[in-house]
């Protein structure tokens, strides 16, 4: 039955609902059980408003909500707990991520700090190594306050996860693929450890998105997203989704929403929507271009190795392509002449390529992580998970690929005018 038919029977659900049940009841989207959702089931997860029939998302601008008596409301009481915007969106990733609770925040890493919150003072958490640099700083120069201890290990190897864990480990933590270096967890595998040892799994599926790739489907607990990236698109908003399997663990992460009270505006959800609504087809085209662009530079001279799950020299590349249907818009590669001034004019030389943090967005960027996103990480620390001083980050936009090729020979030719050729002639 069409929506707006159904109007009568979705009003008692909007209008009299106590307070606490959600404004929009599950019915009005698609049921979760389905797998990998297509572009017409994305599209057709956006409600269309039950109250006008509007096809945009409304925007509701307000702190507060009218009670007919104390706690007698319609399902909203005060902006911080809960908003209708911010609920549309919040069911609308859980159901993109075939979890059971979505959790809208005000970043990517507030989303992060909210699961880190399910944690008590002396448990650990054993993250990946070369796990994205905002998320180091907060585990280790935050929470280490409160005697939550983190540890590190190489999660492309399943067997370094089993020996890093200890009786404390209470999360783990990864990023597939990583950031920067493109490494590729064993979610499946990694799940079933953490089960067997009662740990939750926390998958950081920024990279990804679920349109590549559903971590909970894969037994994960929990998924967050630096909704800054793929699902906003157009690099024009800072937001964070947190989505659980169980609905108990969701009930925890919403305490701490409000409790706390980092939440995603209104306006910045409704963008929020509004990228989903173009996710699949962007992801799916960004990654054919990035996967253009590996195969190309992995050809080229200058360049020492290529980080990209969809080649086949990647080490987990199997796994990648048993897990996800595609291999995401993010590369990074190493230069032969592995400095950080090498990467420096690299990166100041490329005209297409702009050179900003950030990465998922509809424009092409690129960055140096070492001095950049990954400046908060000890050198040592840094280089031995695969973060050269040369490694360059690229995230792929919608540009022709033929021109982001031109602009990347280029910027390397000019990287050995500059540098290797005059070395040479030194030499
Ligand atoms: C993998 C990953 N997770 C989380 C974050 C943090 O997200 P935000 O910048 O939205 O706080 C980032 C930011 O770059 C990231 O790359």
């Amino acid at each position: 039955m069409n929506i707006l038919e159904s109007s009568s029977d979705l009003s008692e659900e909007l209008f009299l609902c106590p307070s606490g049940k959600p404004f929009l009841n599950r019915g009005i989207f698609q049921p979760l059980n389905q797998e990998r959702m297509n572009n017409t089931q994305i599209l057709h997860s956006i409600p269309v408003d039950p109250l006008t029939g509007s096809i945009g998302t409304p925007i509701y601008l307000t702190s507060t909500f009218v009670q007919e008596a104390p706690g007698i409301n319609r399902g909203f009481a005060y902006g911080r707990t809960g908003n209708p915007t911010r609920s549309i969106l919040e069911q609308l990733i859980a159901q993109l991520e075939g979890g059971a609770s979505g959790s809208a925040f005000a970043s990517g890493l507030a989303a992060i700090d909210a699961v880190v919150r399910l944690l008590h003072s002396g448990d650990e958490i054993l993250a990946l190594d070369d796990l994205y640099g905002g998320a180091f700083r907060l585990f280790t120069q935050v929470y280490n306050r409160y005697d939550i201890r983190v540890s590190f290990a190489d999660a492309g190897d399943v067997g370094a996860v089993l020996d890093a864990i200890t009786p404390r480990t209470k999360l783990i933590w990864i990023e597939s693929p990583s950031n920067p270096t493109l490494k590729i967890a064993d979610i499946e595998a990694i799940a079933r450890l953490a089960r067997a040892h009662g740990i939750l799994l926390c998958v950081d599926n920024t990279f990804a998105s679920p349109v590549l790739q559903q971590p909970l489907r894969l037994g994960a607990d929990i998924v967050v997203h630096s909704a800054t990236k793929y699902l906003g698109g157009h690099s024009d908003l800072i937001a964070g989704l947190v989505v659980t399997r169980e609905e108990a663990l969701g009930e925890q992460i919403r305490f701490f929403q409000n409790a706390a009270g980092a939440v995603l505006s209104p306006f910045d959800s409704w963008l929020v929507i509004r990228g989903i609504e173009t996710l699949s087809l962007r992801v799916k085209h960004q990654s054919r271009t990035a996967g253009i662009l590996a195969e190309a530079l992995q050809q080229h001279p200058l360049i020492r190795h290529v980080n990209y799950p969809g080649l086949t020299t990647h080490p987990n590349h199997e796994v990648a392509a048993r897990q996800s249907s595609g291999f995401g818009a993010v590369l990074s590669f190493a230069l032969k002449e592995d400095t950080e001034a090498a990467a420096r004019l690299l990166i100041t030389s490329t005209r297409r390529f702009l050179l900003a943090e950030s990465l998922g967005g509809v424009k092409s960027l690129v960055s140096h992580p070492a001095t950049m996103t990954h400046k908060t990480i000890p050198p040592a620390q840094r280089r031995a998970a695969g973060v050269h001083d040369s490694l360059v980050r690229l995230s792929v936009g919608l540009e022709e690929p033929e021109d982001l090729l031109e602009d990347l020979h280029q910027a390397l030719a000019t990287v050995y005018q500059k540098i290797i050729r005059k070395k040479s002639i030194h030499e």
